[in-house]
């Protein structure tokens, strides 16, 4: 029976556990290059101990950044600063995969903290957004995008290809496509924002056309050596019919992606409607569903949302319901998560997930989550370096 803390591989890469820093955008970058924030934030995330650790997402065209500050990967300059945080992750014990996106119509707007509303045009900082369809998300994203011609399509394809080529140069073993949140790949796939009648649109089958064609440029370009996989939007929670049958799409499109290369799903939201009322507040409310995915579609599966404690994430993998258990705000809140998750697991020598500077100490002095001693008074041994 796997378990938390258990090997995984897949393809040629070894993950030494099963967690995983899922892709955090940090809206940090300058002219799509990360810096110094990124370094540091994708070094702690990668000494804390997880198997593997995504970038945040990262666009393949200037236009396909959800905010101004959106990491890019479509010149050298961000190529080689991308180098820089695949080269930091390894060196810090982890094994470094790139998130790769274009966000179509909700790109262009502000930071989460400065409002996560559309730019408004007319600002310096505004451009021209893109869709399947001139159909606006809504609420805070109002701004109506362009409607793709076949032109547009094909260059966007090109696009993901090139950013995967980049992201292979700079060092990264693990290549996911974003295809959820309602970003381009997504709202092509979702009929709440495409309403093409060309080959693009319309049928289930021409909904799953662009993101089959993303994957076949890709595919074409990325390793088969090396872990390709797909974060895939399966469900909005906006209507319990139109759910099922996303559901069911999902299904058909994850098997056409499987037999088109892909080598795992990453199970997550469609994100296309605000009329969706996510169960954010139930542990693990997407887990069933992604293991009922992974069953149906024969294909290994990750995924996150709302995962909180060792004992959920130990199980979801014991129960075989998902092969990766990918963790956001949990490791924002404790980056060190998996030291403290390999204690209360009974994992041995559980400091040993963390690098040895820091391994060392807690193996001779085990701290709990508060940083409190473990170590019953009467057995510390006095050492010259003081506790
Ligand atoms: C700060 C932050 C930034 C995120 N950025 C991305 C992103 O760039 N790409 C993505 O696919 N998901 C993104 N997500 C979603 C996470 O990858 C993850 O799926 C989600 O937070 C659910 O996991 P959790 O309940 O453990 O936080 C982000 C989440 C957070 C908290």
């Amino acid at each position: 029976m796997p378990s938390l803390f258990e090997r995984y591989t897949l393809k040629d890469s070894v993950l030494k556990n099963r967690i995983v820093v899922s892709p955090m955008s940090q809206y940090m970058a300058e002219n799509g290059v990360i810096n110094d924030w990124q370094f540091g934030h994708l070094t702690t995330m990668a000494r804390g101990g997880s198997g593997l650790v995504f970038t945040e997402e990262v666009a393949v065209a200037p236009e396909g950044r959800i905010t101004p500050f959106q990491a890019g990967l479509w010149n050298d300059e961000q190529a080689e600063a991308l180098a820089k945080a695949a080269r930091l992750i390894k060196q810090n014990g982890s094994v470094p995969g790139i998130q790769i996106a274009h966000a179509g119509r909700k790109a262009n707007a502000n930071r989460p903290w400065d409002g996560d509303a559309h730019i408004p045009a007319g600002d310096s900082r505004a451009w021209e957004t893109i869709g399947p369809s001139p159909i606006s998300y809504g609420e805070l994203l109002p701004r109506v995008p362009r409607e793709m011609t076949i032109a547009d399509i094909q260059r966007v394809i090109a696009d993901f290809a090139a950013t995967a080529v980049r992201a292979l140069d700079a060092g990264f073993e693990w290549l996911e496509l974003h295809f959820a949140h309602g970003f381009l790949a997504q709202s092509f796939f979702s009929p709440h924002a495409n309403k093409r009648t060309d080959a693009y649109g319309g049928s289930a089958e021409n909904r799953r056309r662009f993101p089959l064609e993303v994957l076949a440029a890709v595919r074409k370009v990325w390793p088969e050596r090396l872990p390709l996989i797909a974060r895939l939007g399966v469900i909005e929670f906006d209507d319990p019919q139109l759910d099922a049958e996303k559901i069911a799409d999902s299904i058909a499109l994850t098997r056409a992606m499987k037999a088109g290369g892909l080598d795992m799903l990453d199970v997550s939201l469609g994100f296309n409607t605000p009329k969706a009322r996510v169960p954010f507040e139930k542990p693990g409310f997407l887990v069933d569903i992604a293991a009922d995915i992974g069953r149906q579609a024969e294909i290994p599966i990750a995924t996150s949302w709302s995962i909180f404690t060792p004992d959920q994430a130990d199980a979801i993998v014991r129960e075989e319901k998902a092969d990766l258990v990918m963790l956001g705000k949990p490791l924002l809140a404790n980056p060190h998560w998996p030291y403290f998750a390999a204690q209360q697991l009974g994992v041995e020598s559980p400091s040993w997930v963390l690098p040895a500077p820091y391994a060392h100490w807690l193996a001779r002095y085990p701290r709990d989550e508060h940083g409190r001693s473990i170590v019953p008074a009467r057995d510390r041994v006095h050492r010259t370096i003081p506790d």
